[in-house]
């Protein structure tokens, strides 16, 4: 099974716990981002929000949801979560980083320790993809650095806060990562 506890330079990523609400919804709810480009975050983000988020976290099973919280000086900044389908041979990744940390490589970091892990762990995993509101400059770019391609868009395909958007697919081989 792919690790609990990840280190990087930087960071720390572990398991959530039940003492980190306060800090999810700290950074919830001080960034419009955070709503603005993932449909699973309510507007008027309120602690009760942040709590059923953290107790659905800590509920997944791990063989094929693992999540992480990000932490820097063991305060939680961020998280970064898998799904694992088809018998772990295709994931899909999910990450945020607080808004006072962007444009710091964190996410790159973060991401980059759970993708290699990842593949080392499950040697039938043959791709990881990610799924985006296409207005999410960051969030591609965050990839694109890492090695994913842009695999097309899915037009119309979320209703957001009112509206329709278009969905970018970014996707990676495990023959598109040297480790
Ligand atoms: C998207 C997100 C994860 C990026 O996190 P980050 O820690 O700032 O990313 P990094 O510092 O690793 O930046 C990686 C690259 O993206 C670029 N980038 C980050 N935010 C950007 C933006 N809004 N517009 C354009 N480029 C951006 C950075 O400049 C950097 O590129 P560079 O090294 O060539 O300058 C962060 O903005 C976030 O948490 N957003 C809200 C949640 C979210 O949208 N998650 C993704 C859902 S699919």
């Amino acid at each position: 099974m792919i690790p609990e506890l990840l280190d990087t330079q930087r960071l720390v990523l572990r398991p959530f716990d039940k003492d980190d609400v306060n800090a999810v919804f700290d950074y919830w709810n001080s960034d419009p981002d955070w709503a603005r480009f993932n449909r699973s975050v309510p507007a008027n983000y309120t602690v009760q929000h942040a709590e059923k988020f953290v107790m659905e976290l800590i509920s997944r099973v791990r063989e094929t949801q693992p999540n992480w919280a990000v932490t820097l000086d063991e305060t939680v900044v961020g998280i970064v979560s898998l799904t694992f389908e088809q018998g772990h041979r295709i994931a899909v990744i999910g990450y945020g980083i607080h808004g006072a940390l962007r444009g710091q490589g964190m996410s790159g970091e973060a991401l980059e320790i759970v993708i290699d892990q990842a593949f080392n762990c499950y040697a039938q995993l043959r791709k990881i993809r990610a799924h985006m509101d296409s207005q999410n400059l960051g969030s591609m770019r965050v990839l694109e650095k890492l090695g994913f391609s842009r695999e097309g868009i899915l037009r119309s395909n979320q209703y957001v806060n009112g509206e329709f958007v278009d969905e970018a697919i970014y996707g990676i081989l495990r023959s598109e990562r040297s480790m």
